[in-house]
Parts: structure tokens; C-alpha cells; sequence
């Protein structure tokens, strides 16, 4: 039929024929909130890149959980710098660990709290990359040393187990090692945990937006000889999508009960291929880059910051994420509950 007979304008004449036709809805209980959980008491530091981003101790951790609790977030990940770091990352899968005491002191003082943690090497290791190093094969001089993916899938599965063991629901795992879920599924298993879901950051990307995170959570590569300055050898190219199928199709046969996708909006075509290929659960995270992006031409005046985070997470709903990964997790959620 043609015009003046088709006209899609029809419903979109007043908010309430538009609500009726909204083919995705954004809730506060699709978000998860990113946390930094560090040492000592009373610790509120303001991350310079992340305006409204701070490391917390676990006090005050738990304090900031119970305020996104109350504006309707249902679930947080942990991310911990630990009292110190060493070639091994052994604060990572120690039982008494940062992360460990924060799980504990959530489930224990906001209980309904979904408690996912963050699984990777980067923040415990004093040479910052998401496992331990070891020289190539065919070493000499001048070459760069390499992450050791079959050494450290013992010590991936071992954070996991204690993070399992203070109680956390769901473990994540961010190191992008080969065989990492399967052996965290195993350990897990072997210890009585088999109902601890695993959230692999299935398609994780080497590029420029993590930055912010890294001053965060302290965990960039360092300076020194031999020590690789970027994590491309185990995140993957931006270039590729096939290869991000490929990965998501590894994770589940491993176990993954949910994959990622890692940043979201400049990668919300991968996203959106992988919604369409499996039925597990997806996330999307909307990463520290895309946070501080929006904050900084916020604070300008350019953009219109709530409008332009609704919208934003709202995409990222559209494009096949079930749950998004957002450091705008509480603001988001008192923006669409009214109470801002
Ligand atoms: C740790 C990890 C990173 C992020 C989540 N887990 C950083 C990295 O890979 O360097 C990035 C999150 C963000 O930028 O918000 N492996
Ligand atoms: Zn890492």
C-alpha cells in the first residue's frame, strides 16, 4: 500500500502508544555494578580517570552495595588490589584475600546481593599481565617474555575455588587463557561447588578502552625488560569476529554458563552475533574507555549525561545483552526507578 496510507509516525504520536510497541526495556536488575575493593578501613579514593569511581576497603564497599541495593541493582563484581603483588600473583587464590573478605562481609550485611567476582591474574602480579610469565621456547636475547597459559590455568581455578568458598554466586573469569573455564568447572566440581556459574568473558578485546581500569585497579603491565607492554598475545584483535564465535563456542563446550562481551558499544556487532548463535545468557561490558567518555564530555556540558547513559545501555540491551556490565550501575538504576 502506498503513502498516505503507511505511516509508521502513527505509533509514535504519544509516549504511551510508544511504550506499547517498545521492543526492549531496560530494568535495573539487568545491571551489574563494578566494585574495587582495597585494603584498610575508611579507604574512599577517587580513581582520577573515573570520576564517581573509587577504591573502597571493604566497609566501605559494602556501604556504596547497599546504597546501588537500595536504587534497585541486584548484583555487583568484585575487582581487588591486593596488600601486595609478586611474580606468582599469590594474593589472588589466598583464602583470606581481599576479594574473599569483601564476599564475605556482603553476603553477610546485603544478602540479596548477586556476588560475581572478577577472575584474572593482572591485579596480583607485580608485572600486571593475567598470568605468570616464562620465557619463549626458542628464547635469546632481546625476547619478550611470554604468559605461561598452561602454568597459570592451575592458579585461575584456584582464585575461583576461593572466591566459591567465601561465597561467591558467580565466578568471571578475564584472563583469556585457553582452557580456563574447564579447569576452573573442574576444580570447582571437585570441591562441591558445581551450582557456582561461570560468566566467561568470552570475547574479550585488546584495544585502548580499558585504560581507566587499569589506574583503577592498579593492574597495568609494568615497564621491564621483557615484560610484554600490551596484552595482545592473549586478548583478541579487534579485526576479528569469526574468531570471537570461535571463542564463545570453546567456553561452552568447557561449561560457561554465560559468555561476555568485552567492550560493549564499539563491539555490539559481535554482541548481536553471538545472541543470535547461542541461547545462553549473554553480557556486555560497558568498560571503563566508555565510562569515562561519556563523563568527560558530560562534565563539559557537551552531551546530556543521563539521557546519554540510558541510551547507551539501552543499545546495548538491544543488541542481544541480557545483562550489562556498567560502572553507571547505580545512577542508572535511580535514573529508571524515579529516585533521581
Ligand atoms: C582484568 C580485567 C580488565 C577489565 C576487566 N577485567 C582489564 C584488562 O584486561 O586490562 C577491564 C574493565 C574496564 O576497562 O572497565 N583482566
Ligand atoms: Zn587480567
Amino acid at each position: 500500500m502506498p503513502f498516505p496510507q503507511i505511516r509508521p509516525r502513527r505509533m509514535r504520536r504519544t509516549e504511551v502508544l510508544r511504550s506499547l510497541v517498545r521492543e526492549t526495556h531496560l530494568a535495573p536488575d539487568d545491571l551489574v555494578w563494578p566494585l574495587f575493593a582495597v585494603p584498610g578501613q575508611r579507604v574512599r579514593n577517587a580513581v582520577k580517570s573515573m570520576p564517581g569511581v573509587f577504591q573502597l576497603s571493604v566497609d566501605e564497599l559494602v556501604a556504596e552495595a547497599q546504597e546501588g541495593y537500595e536504587a534497585g541493582v541486584r548484583s555487583v563484581i568484585l575487582f581487588g588490589i591486593p596488600e601486595r603483588k609478586d611474580a606468582q600473583g599469590t594474593e589472588a587464590y589466598a583464602e583470606d584475600g581481599i576479594i574473599p573478605r569483601a564476599i564475605r562481609a556482603l553476603k553477610e550485611q546485603v544478602p540479596g546481593m548477586v556476588v560475581m567476582t572478577d577472575v584474572c591474574m593482572c591485579e596480583y602480579t607485580d608485572h600486571g599481565h593475567c598470568g605468570i610469565l616464562k620465557a619463549p621456547k626458542a628464547g635469546g636475547p632481546g625476547q619478550d617474555l611470554q604468559v605461561d597459559n598452561d602454568a597459570t590455568l592451575p592458579l585461575l581455578a584456584k582464585e575461583a575455588l576461593a572466591h566459591a568458598k567465601a561465597g561467591a554466586d558467580i565466578v568471571a573469569p578475564s584472563d583469556m587463557m585457553d582452557g580456563r573455564v574447564a579447569a576452573i568447572r573442574t576444580l570447582l566440581d571437585g570441591h562441591g561447588y558445581q551450582d557456582v556459574p561461570i560468566l566467561s568473558y568470552a570475547a574479550k578485546f585488546a584495544g585502548a578502552f580499558y585504560g581507566p581500569f587499569r589506574d583503577a585497579a592498579e593492574s597495568a603491565p609494568q615497564p621491564g625488560p621483557g615484560i610484554p607492554k600490551d596484552r595482545k598475545g592473549y586478548q583478541m584483535d579487534p579485526a576479528n569476529w569469526r574468531e570471537a564465535l570461535r571463542e564463545v563456542e570453546l567456553d561452552l563446550e568447557e561449561g560457561a554458563d554465560m559468555v561476555m562481551v568485552k567492550p560493549a558499544v564499539p563491539y555490539l556487532d559481535i554482541l548481536r552475533l553471538i545472541r543470535d548463535r547461542v541461547d545462553v545468557p549473554t553480557a556486555a561490558y560497558h568498560v571503563s574507555g566508555e565510562y569515562a567518555m561519556i563523563k568527560a564530555a558530560a562534565e563539559r556540558g557537551w552531551i546530556d549525561e543521563d539521557r546519554v547513559v540510558l541510551e547507551t545501555l539501552l543499545c546495548c540491551r538491544r543488541a542481544g545483552a541480557d545483562l550489562v556490565l556498567t560502572y553507571y550501575a547505580k545512577h542508572a538504576a535511580q535514573l529508571l526507578s524515579g529516585k533521581k
